[in-house]
């Protein structure tokens, strides 16, 4: 019975999480654990599987202490022995549907994230390999958590690209790859509430778009601004505290690193649409995140690409709502948010964050090819 084997194989899903012993990958494996584990309770034609990876021998710790709560998640981990073993990855990625990448370094106070680059790229070129060699490229979602957010999807997208060619499978890659973006929606969200007093529990949402960085995040607070009607003066200042919430943190962790917690609750709030997405729940999902706007033919990525690229003079990858299903991935963009750029401040901070973001852009593209 077809049908019953492809619905029973949708709700067994592999989910990997690479760099899972640092300080987003432990909470966030917490989160995978309990959180995934309650979706499945009690659902017997449901499985799902978290595999952990990490470079650092504290991952068995980390291993042992989550293995103890009881939901039904299958928790494995993988170390590599030494630098050139690389069955450790291999394993832990093979047959992983969903896969996501807090792994590399963070910030110290005086560092910009593109100030990461150097390493990061190497370790996500590594990954990526890992990925193109053990898990179905037609089907994986990857999920970049690490930074420089802005150059490290073109790096991941250009390698898998390339593997694809060099393996000869007929992928469409550009529309499985996501940079995660959600911790900028989560302190808009957050810091708008704090100004506004914002009352009986309800938690606004406010669309955020452009890149992970300074002045490539772009907050659209305008429908916010006419419900709530702030001053021009502090909508700058909540568009400023979002562009540099990441300071905050990394200024008040005084060199021991940057966001943890709530990079762990952004990134469980995001991965968790791809696991309902993976487990049938649902036939799609609606999520805003970094993406490529072009497919490997450099046509527009999906339905709304063309009106986006226009709109950004061209900026080949940006964070934008959109729609994406299990088997196609990215399918549409929705386009509703580009009237909100012609407001008169949103224009400026356009121009700003493209002329950045361009730059960020390229230098993951260089480094790939
Ligand atoms: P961390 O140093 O605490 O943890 C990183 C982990 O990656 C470590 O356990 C390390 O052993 C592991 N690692 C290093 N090289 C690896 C490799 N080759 N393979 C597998 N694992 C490897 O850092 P963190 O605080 O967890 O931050 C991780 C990354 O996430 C940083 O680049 C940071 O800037 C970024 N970050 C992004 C956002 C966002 O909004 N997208 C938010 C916060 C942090
Ligand atoms: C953040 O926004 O908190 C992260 O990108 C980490 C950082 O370096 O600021």
């Amino acid at each position: 019975m077809p049908y019953i084997e492809s619905s029973e194989k949708k709700g067994s899903v592999k989910v990997a999480l690479l760099g899972a012993a640092g300080g987003i990958g432990q909470p966030l494996t917490l989160l995978l654990k309990t959180q995934l584990g309650a979706k499945i309770l009690g659902q017997e034609n449901k499985q799902l599987e978290l595999a952990l990876y990490d470079i650092a021998p504290i991952l068995e710790g980390v291993s042992a202490d989550v293995s103890h709560v009881n939901t039904p998640v299958l928790l494995k981990h993988y170390i590599p022995k030494d630098r050139d073993d690389e069955s450790a990855l291999s394993e832990c990625l093979q047959g992983a549907s969903l896969v996501i990448i807090p792994a590399g370094v963070p910030r110290k106070p005086g560092m910009s994230r593109d100030d990461l680059f150097a390493i990061n790229a190497g370790i996500i070129r590594t990954l990526a390999k890992g990925i193109a060699g053990n898990c179905d490229l037609s089907k994986v979602f990857v999920l970049v958590i690490s930074n420089p957010v802005n150059s490290l999807v073109p790096v991941m997208v250009e390698e898998l690209a390339k593997e694809a060619k060099r393996l000869e499978i007929a992928a469409p890659v550009q529309r499985r790859v996501f940079g995660v973006t959600h911790l900028d929606a989560v302190r808009a969200s957050t810091f708008l509430q704090q100004l506004t007093n914002y009352s009986g529990n309800r938690v606004p949402s406010v669309p955020v778009i452009g890149g992970h960085s300074g002045e490539t995040i772009l907050p659209l607070f305008g429908e916010a601004q006419k419900e709530l009607g702030f001053s021009d003066e502090q909508l700058a200042k909540l568009v400023h505290r979002v562009q540099y919430g990441g300071d905050e943190v990394v200024e008040a962790k005084k060199g021991a690193g940057s966001a943890t917690l709530s990079m762990a609750y952004a990134g469980y709030e995001f991965a968790s649409n791809f696991a309902d997405l993976l487990l049938g729940t649902v036939d799609k999902i609606n999520v805003t995140t970094f993406i490529s706007l072009l497919d490997a033919d450099k046509a527009p990525v999906a339905e709304g690409a063309s009106e986006v690229l226009e709109a950004t003079d061209n900026t080949e990858y940006f964070a934008v709502p959109l729609e994406v299903t299990a088997e196609e991935g990215i399918v549409k963009i929705d386009t509703s948010f580009l009237t909100q750029l012609n407001e008169n401040n949103t224009r400026k901070l356009l121009t700003a964050c493209i002329s950045a973001l361009k730059k960020n852009i390229e230098l993951g593209i260089t480094f790939a090819s």
